[in-house]
């Protein structure tokens, strides 16, 4: 099949999707792995964030790792989000008629939320989140302060909201993970009636790591065991 035919056909997107969200799971924890350098020290962290810039100069352009994987992130995070759209008008449109309340289950009408408004919230989150630690236009310390010092500021005690703000972020990825596996799982076909309780711990395992290497860095700077 064409690629084109494929994207349209339903299992084309939700290839799609899984793709998509392996490529962004990836980054997630390449990006949670580089968050605990926190814990080696401001230099450690900050010599890390400065490599991220220079790896590979001057053979290859400043930033050019930097530059590449935000083009596939973004272009991850449309694809993923555009097919999410296109399938859900197509299951609507496929049965205009709503179910009656009383036989919808609550496992799928839990995860659609989750799955739906968690997704537009994590866009927002990221939106906050590349405006404070990547630009530091909304950081205390502003855009010329290391990565190290604008993490710092953004945890302090009296800035609690943020932390709320970011702990509960992570949290809906974590949920938004452990579905969205699971279901990459069914749609590329590994996951049989059989393998599936092994793939649905697999999904909660990795779902969790990655939730707990995230929240290691806001609370230990909440605490002042990283200053
Ligand atoms: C508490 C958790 C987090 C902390 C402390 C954190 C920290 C950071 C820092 C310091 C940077 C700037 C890196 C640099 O400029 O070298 C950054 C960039 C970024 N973070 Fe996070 N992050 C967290 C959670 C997340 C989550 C959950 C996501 C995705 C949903 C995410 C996505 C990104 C992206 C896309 C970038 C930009 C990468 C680039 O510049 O190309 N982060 N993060």
């Amino acid at each position: 099949m064409a690629i084109p035919a494929l994207y349209r056909s339903t299992v084309g997107k939700k290839a799609v999707m899984a793709v998509t969200g392996g490529i962004l799971v990836l980054f997630l924890i390449a990006h949670m792995a580089g968050n605990l350098k926190v814990f080696l020290g401001a230099s450690d962290f900050n010599h890390y964030a400065e490599w991220l810039r220079t790896v590979g100069e001057p053979l290859l352009p400043h930033r050019w790792l930097l530059s590449a994987m935000e083009v596939m992130l973004a272009a991850s995070v449309i694809l993923h989000m555009w097919s999410a759209v296109s399938l859900a008008w197509t299951a609507r449109q496929a049965r205009p008629v709503k179910y009656a309340a009383k036989k919808k289950s609550h496992a799928s009408g839990y995860a659609v939320h989750t799955m739906r408004y968690g997704g537009v919230i994590i866009v927002l989150f990221l939106i906050w989140h590349l405006l404070d630690l990547t630009a530091g236009a909304v950081n205390p310390e502003g855009a010329d302060a290391t990565p190290f010092a604008k993490v710092v500021a953004d945890f302090e005690p009296s800035r609690w909201y943020i932390t709320t703000f970011y702990v509960s972020a992570v949290i809906l990825v974590g949920l938004h993970l452990r579905h969205g596996i699971r279901s990459a799982f069914q749609t590329l076909g590994l996951a049989s009636s059989r393998s599936y309780a092994a793939y649905d711990r697999l999904a909660t395992t990795l779902s969790l790591l990655l939730v707990a290497g995230f929240l290691a860095v806001p609370i230990a700077v909440t605490f002042g065991w990283v200053r």
